[in-house]
């Protein structure tokens, strides 16, 4: 299999786990590039589910390796809980995994600022995962974080953790929060580098090794494009590039080894936190909420529920230069009668076919709809292209077509059975 960039091409949660996990078994390495524990992807196994926030889905398939490259914040303890999480479940770590030594990490007082700031902010708050992703990347460009390397080096992050520590608790304290014990801190963060040593070494030349043999590489992309720090709906984004050109200087493998780009999308559109989300109909969350469905894998915070956003995937397939699209939670649409996609926003006398830059113009803007005869039937039994209602395979070539990039896949639900190749 050639080296894949997978993406989601909407607000993040658009099933990427499951596609990942599908694509995997073509794929000899897998690899994060960017965010954080503040993505969760939900994989099924036969009946087991497991939910992994930061080591890379190919963990479950054997002979995969795994790499948590320079691009991702690390939070150590959430790492050592996921590791000893599949190591109870039988899933070996040692050996498959791998994590930069300059991916940066996420520390007490950068989570307590994310909370600080979002209290702050009151009702302007970005609605946040709390993992402290951002205050962690603001490190990285204020130089400075401590990265794995640090971590794993006591003298060291004893140094470098006792100066951070110190500076930060007076923010803190600024901000009328509690201060940290720097003691406490260490004794903890020190525990968990002892366990994430071994995994720790340098992924770029780990990661050219594995170019130079000809493996495949499957780059697995968490949150989604309109999350991206530079491409999403600002300031309503997480702090690192979600779209494609992430996952280059987010690993060290350079955009001429990248051979195709797969974006994600729902069959319909969900956003989790605040801002601007056009096509937010209250008829789809209420359907899709009452069949216990769009709950996120992170927080368990209800996702807020839209018809699909043609105008936002095709921006998408602008930005990341998708080649092939997998269409996911297709079966969540069975009951619905008559099917809506956005295909223009108005905004006044003025049309967009684009996603306006101006945040404020993007929550005003109202949706054009397009409609679509429902199927009214249950799809999660279908494993086959020519198997699917004639209403199912119009609604999604319509979409495709919208967004302006070939269908590949077409999920209709969780387990990896359920994948239809087109
Ligand atoms: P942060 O990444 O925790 O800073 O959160 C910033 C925004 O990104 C909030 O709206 C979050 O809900 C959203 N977000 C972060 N990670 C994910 C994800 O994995 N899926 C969906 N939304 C996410």
């Amino acid at each position: 299999m050639a080296n894949t960039i997978l993406v989601g091409a909407q607000w993040g949660d658009e099933g990427k786990g499951k596609i990942i996990d599908v694509l995997t078994e073509q794929a000899d390495v897998v690899v994060r590039t960017q965010g954080g524990n503040n993505a969760g992807h939900t994989v099924f196994v036969g009946p087991q589910k497991y939910v992994l926030h930061l080591i890379p889905s190919g963990i479950l398939r054997r002979g995969k390796k795994n790499v948590i490259a320079n691009g991702v914040v690390v939070d150590p303890i959430g790492l050592v809980n996921e590791i000893n999480g599949l190591h109870k479940l039988n899933v070996k770590t040692e050996g498959r995994l791998f994590v930069s030594e300059t991916a940066h990490v996420v520390l007490p007082y950068h989570r307590e600022l994310d909370a600080q700031r979002e209290v702050l902010k009151g009702r302007h708050k970005i609605g946040t995962t709390k993992r402290g992703i951002g205050p962690c990347y603001g490190d990285k460009a204020a130089r400075v974080g401590l990265r794995m390397v640090d971590l794993v080096n006591p003298e060291r992050f004893e140094e470098k953790l006792r100066l951070r520590i110190k500076e930060n608790n007076e923010v803190l304290r600024a901000l009328g929060a509690k201060p940290l014990s720097f003691k406490t801190v260490h004794h903890t963060y020190a525990a968990a580098a002892r366990v994430l040593k071994p995994y720790v070494t340098n992924t770029v030349v780990l990661l050219h090794a594995c170019l130079r043999r000809g493996e495949s590489l499957l780059f697995e992309g968490a949150q989604g494009t309109f999350l991206d720090i530079d491409h999403g709906t600002y300031p309503f984004v997480t702090s690192s590039n979600t779209s494609a050109g992430g996952a280059c200087t987010g690993s060290g493998v350079p955009p001429h080894r990248m051979d195709r780009v797969v974006g994600v999308m729902k069959a319909y559109t969900t956003r989790v936190g605040e801002g601007p989300l056009p096509s937010e109909a209250d008829e789809i969350s209420d359907l899709l909420h009452g069949m216990g469905r769009e709950f996120g894998a992170t927080t368990g915070r209800p996702r807020r529920c839209g018809w699909f956003d043609a105008v936002a995937t095709r921006h998408a397939t602008m930005v990341n230069g998708i080649d092939e699209l997998a269409i996911t939670n297709i079966d969540g649409l069975d009951t619905v009668e008559t099917i809506k996609v956005c295909i223009g926003y108005r905004d006044g006398k003025a049309r967009y076919d684009h996603v306006p830059a101006d945040d404020q113009v993007l929550a005003r803007v109202e949706p054009v709809y397009a409609e679509f005869e429902g199927w009214r039937t249950p799809l999660d039994k279908v494993r086959r292209w020519k198997d699917l209602p004639v209403k199912t395979r119009t609604y999604l070539r319509a979409i495709s077509e919208l967004t302006g990039a070939r269908l590949g896949i077409a999920s209709v639900g969780p387990a990896r059975a359920q994948t239809i190749f087109v």
